[in-house]
């Protein structure tokens, strides 16, 4: 009985610092989008018809990834991390 509380307690731990690892990213995301993004696709990601930008509301890692490597308009990003695409899609995420 006590291994099957332990076992209980390991694992509600390891689910605890998995979703406190994933607010972490989504506040670095958030911090990289205003200083990186938020010129161009809005405050909220809405994106800016007169900079014909879209929205970029939920976009994936992969989405934004190809993104920056492709399109000219992201030239200036190309020193962005995998790390920081990974935690800019999940600021990305929580805004749709
Ligand atoms: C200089 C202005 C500018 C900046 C800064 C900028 N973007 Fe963009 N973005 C655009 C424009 C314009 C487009 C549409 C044309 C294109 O893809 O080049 C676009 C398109 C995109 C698309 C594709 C959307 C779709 O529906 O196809 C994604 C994803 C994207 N941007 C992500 C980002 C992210 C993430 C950042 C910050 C790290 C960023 N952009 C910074 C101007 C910008």
């Amino acid at each position: 009985m006590k291994k099957v509380i332990s076992g209980i307690a390991l694992i509600a731990m390891v689910c605890l610092l998995g979703s406190l690892s994933r607010a972490e990213d989504t506040a670095n995301g958030e911090k990289t989008f205003k200083a990186k993004c938020a010129a161009c696709h809005g405050a909220d990601a809405a994106g800016k018809p007169a900079m014909k930008s879209p929205s970029i509301k939920g976009k994936t890692a992969e989405e934004i990834q190809k993104v920056i490597s492709s399109s000219p308009k992201h030239a200036s990003l190309k020193s962005l991390t995998a790390d920081q695409v990974k935690e800019l899609a999940a600021y990305l995420a929580t805004l749709k």
